[in-house]
């Protein structure tokens, strides 16, 4: 008898459809979709009114950058960017609610809503050789390839060119730059990705004492980097460092950005501490280094002995609100202590499960010092009637499974 492979099970178990289709398919390109007709663009607008030389005038003050007229003028570390954790990894009608998906709304929806983050975790697939967006296993969760993805993804950024937008990708098999290059070309948006001046040259490497990891970089204002149309921040954990010359967008997280710990399971627990990468020392080492504070803010409940941990969903509208009130777990009070923490530098960068909820690009707003009307262009996910579908029963039952199979399965 056929033996059949234990995460195949758990995966039945789980609802995932993809699963049984993993082995033979791979998710067809993005249909064609109609050209939107095009807002205006301050990357355009700005080649004109530099001669007008009337700034009091300037037909740009109101064309907002990353959703407020008010952040243009703002350094990009000077900005808190809301992120969807796992953005790839959805928790709907796709995925028959899957318990590994982490966001009710797919990364697009999630840039018209506000979030300027987005993380995903990246594996090779041995079957068709790409670079895939599986969570944990290919076999568990496959939202199909990284180009593919990254397609959506820059069919938005050509539609919306006042907005700089931030990826944070996870190298979870260790591929090679070049093969997240190919990638990035084959959506067409490599043309997209920032270079800051500390890496674009690699006369460093000509001092070598000197090179690396003392770097500081100044990052440009919003308006600046739209107005050179490159727009869109990659991190990805890991490549060397430093970047390959023929893509060098692409860029070591951990020069640049250090992260508080993510795998909390109590309200009490979210930190502000640095957690990686462990050889920048303490957050106040790292950012007198000139790095970038990231905070990590889902919340993870244990399923039973079996090493099995899956978004808190019932406490996400705790967890993500962006109110000020202590010992809850809000989202609100966890970015201002951090920022407290660090000497007033507010975080750069913070991870939601389930972005929708709270609303978590609220909590961003009031970092970057916004008010309500100061923020435009937002468009809220609509609501989906499956949200909240899955079942605590099915829950158990996956949890005996993997205490039954001795899997330790950690969705973060
Ligand atoms: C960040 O922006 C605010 C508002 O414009 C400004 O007051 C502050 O000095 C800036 N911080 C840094 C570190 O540049
Ligand atoms: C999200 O869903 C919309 C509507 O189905 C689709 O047009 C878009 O390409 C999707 N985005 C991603 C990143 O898959
Ligand atoms: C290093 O840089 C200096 C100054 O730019 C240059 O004179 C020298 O030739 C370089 N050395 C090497 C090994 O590239
Ligand atoms: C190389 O590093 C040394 C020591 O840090 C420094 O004095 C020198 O100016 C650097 N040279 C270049 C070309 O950056
Ligand atoms: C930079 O940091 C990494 C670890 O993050 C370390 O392995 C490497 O040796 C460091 N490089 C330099 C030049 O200090
Ligand atoms: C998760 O947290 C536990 C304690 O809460 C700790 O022992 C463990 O090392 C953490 N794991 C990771 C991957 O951070
Ligand atoms: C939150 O509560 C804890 C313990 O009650 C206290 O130590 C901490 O200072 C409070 N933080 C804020 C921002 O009020």
């Amino acid at each position: 008898m056929a033996r059949i492979p234990p995460i195949q099970i758990l995966a039945v178990l789980l609802g995932l459809p993809s699963l049984i289709l993993a082995q033979t398919s791979s998710s067809p390109s993005p249909p064609p979709q109609p050209q939107p007709s095009q807002p205006p663009s301050r990357a355009t607008a700005s080649t004109t009114s530099t001669q007008t030389q009337s700034p009091t005038a300037s037909p740009l003050q109101n064309i907002p950058c990353n959703n407020s007229p008010l952040l243009c003028t703002r350094a990009y570390d000077n900005v808190t960017h809301m992120g969807a954790h796992d953005s790839s990894f959805l928790r709907d009608a796709s995925t028959s609610n899957s318990l590994a998906g982490n966001q009710y709304f797919n990364a697009t929806v999630a840039l018209s809503a506000g979030i300027r983050l987005l993380s995903a975790q990246v594996h090779s697939s041995s079957s068709s050789g790409t670079l895939q967006l599986c969570h944990s296993y290919c076999e568990l969760l496959d939202a199909g390839p990284l180009a593919d993805w990254l397609s959506a993804i820059r069919y938005w950024l050509d539609g919306n060119p006042n907005e700089v937008v931030t990826l944070l990708l996870v190298n979870s098999d260790n591929q090679p730059a070049s093969a997240f290059g190919s990638a990035f070309d084959s959506a067409g948006i490599s043309h997209y990705g920032y270079v800051p001046p500390s890496s674009s040259s690699s006369s460093s490497s000509n001092n070598s004492s000197s090179s690396s990891n003392t770097t500081t970089t100044t990052w440009p204002t919003l308006e600046s980097m739209i107005s050179s149309n490159k727009r869109l921040v990659t991190f990805i954990a890991s490549v060397p460092d430093p970047p390959s010359p023929d893509h060098p967008f692409l860029l070591p997280e951990f020069r640049y950005v250090f992260e508080t710990s993510y795998n909390i399971t109590s309200a009490s627990h979210f930190g502000c501490d640095l957690d990686r990468p462990s050889s920048a020392g303490s957050a106040s080492e790292a950012l007198g280094k000139g790095m970038m504070g990231l905070v990590n803010h889902f919340r993870y409940i244990d399923l039973g002995s079996g090493g099995i941990q899956i978004p808190d969903v019932g406490n996400i509208e705790i967890t993500n609100s962006p109110s000020l009130v202590n010992g809850s777990g809000n989202l609100g009070e966890h970015l201002t202590r951090c920022q407290g923490g660090w000497g007033g530098r507010k975080p750069v960068f913070a991870l939601v499960d389930f972005f929708d909820k709270g609303p978590s690009v609220e909590a961003a707003g009031l970092m970057s010092g916004l008010k309500g009307d100061d923020i435009v262009g937002r468009t809220a996910p609509t609501a989906k009637s499956t949200s909240g579908a899955v079942k605590e029963g099915g829950s158990g039952v996956v949890a005996a499974l993997v205490g039954f199979l001795g899997i330790a399965l950690v969705l973060l």
